[in-house]
């Protein structure tokens, strides 16, 4: 039996760096929203030992290292199932990108192998088992709009927006998180280390008031002041990502940021026929960029599964 997955990504509406821990991660505070650009996961159980992981983009490592590997690894030892998983990883989101590729592949791969498997973890240990294999694992077991905290392993389900037109912009080369962690930590860390020390209460958040009148809530949320700290550390190091997010702005995005560390953007535009549009004129002016729209929990689980 082979399970097919559509393997989402996810943009950062806002991204604020705290104090750094003593296990080596900062503290984060950060909404995520999933959106409609995807990898395809495909997973079968066989006869036979082992995990095998493949991917035609020779910049997926497809070994132990491998997310999906790591995933699965775990999954397969608590429920106790035997046989060769084979995990075929179809790859179209930008690898370093910021957008939670590497990290949404590793869900998807955990729910195929549980369908494949005919078995499946309490959601309690997904969460823990994903947050184990990385920060911004747990939140692809949620979609839609999630809050996340602590390293950004802790998420809260957010009340929903309505789906809202978007522009990815995917720049040539990656940006690595670690290395603008510590970029941060060189510059900022002194300064900043303080604000966000106080840990979350844990209580669920509603991002918009009952009874809001904002055409689209969304949006207006952004023009809140929503920064993403990384473009403080980042921009300064890859001139070519400021000038995207400019690019973005000037093709008529209401609002534009940097995604996770980068290297993507993501401008968010009123209407899909002004999206497309923005994505034409900045392929024509040489920047790859896909017009999507951003994914509501329901969504997301709907379309997971091929
Ligand atoms: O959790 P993840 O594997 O994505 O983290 C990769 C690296 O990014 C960590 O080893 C750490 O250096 C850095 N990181 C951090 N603070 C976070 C998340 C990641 O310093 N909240």
């Amino acid at each position: 039996m082979t399970v097919t997955l559509r393997s989402f990504a996810k943009i950062n509406l806002g991204l604020r760096i705290g104090a750094a821990r003593h296990d080596g991660f900062h503290e984060l505070l950060t909404v995520y929203q999933t959106i409609g650009l995807q990898d395809l996961i495909k997973v079968s159980l066989e006869r036979g030992p082992g995990i095998e992981s493949s991917c035609a983009d020779p910049r997926v490592p497809t070994d132990e290292s491998n997310t999906c590997y790591r995933m699965v690894e775990r999954a397969r030892t608590f429920l106790r199932v035997r046989g060769r998983v084979v995990i075929e990883i179809e790859k179209w989101l930008p690898v370093q990108g910021g957008l939670g590729g590497a990290s949404a592949n590793a869900v998807t791969a955990l729910l195929g192998f549980q369908k494949a498997a005919n078995k499946s973890l309490p959601a309690e240990q997904q969460l823990q088992l994903a947050a184990e294999v990385g920060s911004d694992l747990p939140l692809f077991l949620i979609g839609g709009m999630v809050l996340g905290v602590g390293r950004g392993e802790r998420v809260f389900p957010l009340q929903e927006l309505p789906p809202t037109a978007c522009v990815i912009v995917t720049p040539e080369g990656g940006v690595s998180t670690p290395e603008a962690f510590a970029a941060w930590d060189e510059k900022f860390g002194q300064e900043y280390s303080a604000w966000l020390y106080f840990p979350f209460s844990g209580a669920p958040v509603s991002a918009v008031k009952k009874g809001s009148r904002a055409e689209n809530p969304l949006l207006e949320l952004v023009r809140a002041g929503i920064v993403n700290d990384f473009e403080r550390v980042v921009f300064p190091e890859h001139p070519e990502l400021c000038e995207a997010k400019h690019a973005l702005q000037r093709a008529g995005a209401d609002y534009a940021s940097l995604s996770g560390s980068g290297s993507a953007l993501y401008g968010l535009f009123t209407s899909a026929d002004k999206a497309e549009r923005a994505a034409l004129r900045l392929r024509k002016k040489g920047w790859p960029s896909h017009a999507t729209v951003t994914l509501t929990r329901d969504q997301y689980w709907k379309r997971i599964f091929v």
